[in-house]
């Protein structure tokens, strides 16, 4: 199994709809038996909730389930437990720079998955209000992520 964790601040708005959009995709793909996604935050505010009303919108509108899903703090054990640990910003990764942890994970930054972007961190729609540009940055990092794993590791 290959394990995918997508990290955020607050895990109620980019990484949560990370985690809803990837499963989704891998379901599409007939890849469940063989990737796994998960997300967490840095920030414990909202451990234990529900995404965000503007990601949950969006999702809905796409048709995309987010069931079970609450929020959680990123950890050390994540490091062991995930095969890609990918942050939206640069402060996310340097906040899981800095936990101890193990060296199974390989961390990424979700816009290195889209080169040609001028953007070069997944903007926080907490802040912009813009869910919709966040949701197209994110299906289509998305299909690059699963197109390099199935390439990679499958
Ligand atoms: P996220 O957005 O990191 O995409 O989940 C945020 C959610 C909450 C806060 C900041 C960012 N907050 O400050 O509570």
């Amino acid at each position: 199994m290959i394990n995918v964790l997508f990290v955020c601040l607050g895990n109620i708005c980019r990484s949560p709809m990370a985690e809803a959009v990837l499963r989704s995709k891998i379901e599409q793909r007939k890849l469940d038996n063989r990737i796994a996604v998960d997300s967490a935050g840095t920030g414990d505010w909202h451990i234990g909730k529900v995404p965000h009303e503007g990601t949950r919108r969006i999702l809905d509108q796409y048709g995309i389930s987010y069931k079970n899903m609450t929020a959680r703090l990123v950890n050390s054990d994540d490091f062991d437990r995930f095969d890609y640990i990918i942050c939206m910003d640069k402060s996310n990764g340097e906040n899981v720079r800095k936990l101890p942890g193990g060296d199974k994970a390989e961390l990424l930054f979700f816009m290195d998955l889209l080169p040609e972007e001028e953007l070069r961190e997944v903007p926080d729609p907490y802040f912009t209000g813009n869910f919709e540009q966040v949701y197209d940055l994110i299906s289509a990092g998305c299909d690059v992520l699963l197109d390099r794993i199935a390439s990679e590791k499958l």
